[in-house]
């Protein structure tokens, strides 16, 4: 059974449709991105994976959980079972790097020690573990408000591992960060896929990185997918499709960043 399955899923926000009647299918261990401009819906479908968004017609499932009758305890064990990332890292700026990844174990540990502070030689020896995947381990004690954008989100890759998920949703993971940082944040999410066979999908506005890092695209526009496939399948008349055509709040049509252009990333010709 797939990880995240959607038949005639729509979902919005009271009486809003943001994305409309969309069909998907993704099995445990991808690593794909949702692109597309500004204001497509983006969010709106990755919050949906972790039931944050409502939906207001269709089905969902995720993990084998129905969402559409999802009771209060059974939502709280799935969301334990996903880690979320944000573009804005929402780390605890003043505590340890080792704290904030412990702070992914918390639904698996009593509630006392969590407070004071207090692991275990395997938990210490866990949260090392985690570091050294992201390779954060030299500023272990280091507060997070001293780290870099870059770190910050390894940081929080660390944190989202931490919680053993089986699916992790990042939610612009590179939008605030430099090229370097932006290919560093992309490949310890890619470890992270592999060795733990996590299945990722995250939300990219640059198609530049999603090809280069992702297995499968989906590209969204006007609240419904277009494009669905291998990211060397996307096509010219696809991605003007996906980035120009005017949607309501499309904010910008820079689907590249710095440094490629549109020129240093040739697409193939879409089939007649
Ligand atoms: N909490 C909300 N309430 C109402 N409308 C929202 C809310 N969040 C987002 N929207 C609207 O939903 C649409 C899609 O937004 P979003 O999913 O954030 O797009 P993206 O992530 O692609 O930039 C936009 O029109 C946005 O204004
Ligand atoms: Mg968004």
């Amino acid at each position: 059974m797939g990880h995240i399955q959607a038949e005639n899923l729509t979902l919005g926000y009271g009486s809003k449709k943001v994305i409309q009647g969309i069909d998907l299918n993704i099995q445990k261990g991808e690593f794909l991105s949702i692109i597309g401009p500004s204001g497509v819906g983006k969010s709106t479908l990755l919050m949906g994976f972790n039931a944050t968004t409502s939906i207001l017609g269709g089905r969902m499932n995720i993990l084998g959980t129905n969402l559409g009758t999802i009771r209060y305890t059974e939502l709280k064990a799935l969301r334990a079972k996903i880690g979320v990332i944000f573009q804005g890292f929402n780390l605890v700026s003043r505590l340890s790097v080792l704290d904030n990844i412990a702070s992914g174990m918390l639904h698996r540990k009593p509630l006392f020690s969590s407070i004071i502070k207090k692991y275990s030689d395997q938990e210490y020896e866990e949260i090392y573990e985690y570091m050294k995947v992201v390779g954060i381990e030299q500023e272990a004690l280091s507060r997070c408000d001293r780290l870099s954008g870059g770190q910050k989100q390894r940081v929080a890759i660390a944190r989202a591992i931490a919680q053993r998920p089986e699916i992790i949703l990042a939610d612009e993971p590179i939008s605030s960060l430099d090229p370097v940082s932006a290919r560093s944040v992309l490949e310890t999410l890619k470890n992270a896929n592999g060795k733990y066979g996590i299945t990722v999908v995250s939300n990219l506005h640059q198609l530049d990185y999603a090809r280069e890092f992702c297995s499968r695209v989906i590209g969204l526009n006007g609240g419904r997918i277009v494009y669905d496939g291998p990211p060397d399948q996307l096509c010219a008349a696809t991605v003007s499709q996906i980035y120009h055509k005017d949607h309501p709040d499309h904010h910008d049509n820079n689907c590249f960043s710095n440094p490629f252009t549109p020129a240093s990333l040739p697409l193939p010709m879409c089939p007649v």
